[in-house]
């Protein structure tokens, strides 16, 4: 059982503000905890499952935040774009006022599955080279895709910038244009790179799973969703399968 805290102090490590601006919420009848309305924002509260509804809005306390976002095409996943909106846009904005990153980016034109947190331990856990774990893309070509392209993606191919080689580490023909492939680095633009490498293109990129993480079927385009311990467990899972086969 974590200690009880000060209501503005939790509003605060939510992303609602400053002390200042969280303290005036409540005093302004905008804030409910548990469905009561609150009235001292020095009260202490207990954090444990709270509730919160704040300008109206529910509000879940997470200490720290894990989401999964279904990423819509058009869209770059930084903070200061250059040609097209940016990902946070489409967030509450409390997340991004507590600091909330990408788990590793994708192109603006690729779909699909990001996680994100503003737990940076856990940012380096899922992204540093070392503990590089399986995401699985969707990979529409123009061209049918042929046995001999899969094998060299396989076998592994050598990228203009780096002589070492990177590999698939699974492949599934879905048709014979679409292909699911598992990678387990992360470099520029690297499953555009390797389809190119083997003499193909990418048309259309769709990421759908990271580690033992699958992206929820009902989670539509443009939303996101909390990431509770059961899946935080599966992503560490994966971190450590994944030392266990290396
Ligand atoms: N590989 C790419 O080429 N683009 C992405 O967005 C992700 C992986």
């Amino acid at each position: 059982m974590s200690k009880p805290l000060p209501l503005e102090k939790i509003l605060f490590s939510q992303g609602f503000g400053t002390r200042r601006y969280c303290s005036d919420l409540v005093l302004a009848d905008l804030v409910m905890v548990n469905g009561a309305l609150a009235e001292d924002p020095d009260e202490r509260i207990a954090t444990e499952g709270l509730v919160l509804n704040v300008e109206g809005k529910d509000w879940e306390f997470h200490e720290k935040a894990y989401l999964a976002f279904n990423k819509p095409p058009n869209y770059e996943c930084s903070h200061k774009t250059t040609h097209h909106p940016s990902i946070y846009s489409l967030l509450p904005k409390p997340f991004v006022e507590r600091g909330l990153q990408c788990v590793g980016r994708l192109d603006f034109d690729t779909t699909g599955l990001i996680l994100m947190s503003d737990d940076g331990q856990f940012i380096h856990k899922m992204t540093t080279p070392k503990k590089n774990i399986g995401k699985v893309y969707e990979i529409t070509t123009p061209e049918p895709i042929t046995q001999k392209q899969i094998d060299h993606l396989l076998r592994g191919v050598v990228l203009d910038d780096d002589p070492k080689p990177c590999f698939a580490t699974a492949c599934h023909q879905l048709s014979d244009n679409t292909l699911a492939m598992t990678i387990v680095e992360g470099r520029y633009h690297q499953v555009k790179r390797m389809m190119a490498a083997v003499g193909n293109h990418v048309a259309q990129l769709h990421r759908t799973e990271i580690g033992q993480y699958v992206m929820p079927a009902d989670l539509a385009e443009g939303e996101w969703r909390w990431l509770y311990q059961d899946d935080l467990k599966q992503l560490s899972q994966s971190v450590e399968h994944y030392h266990a086969k290396t």
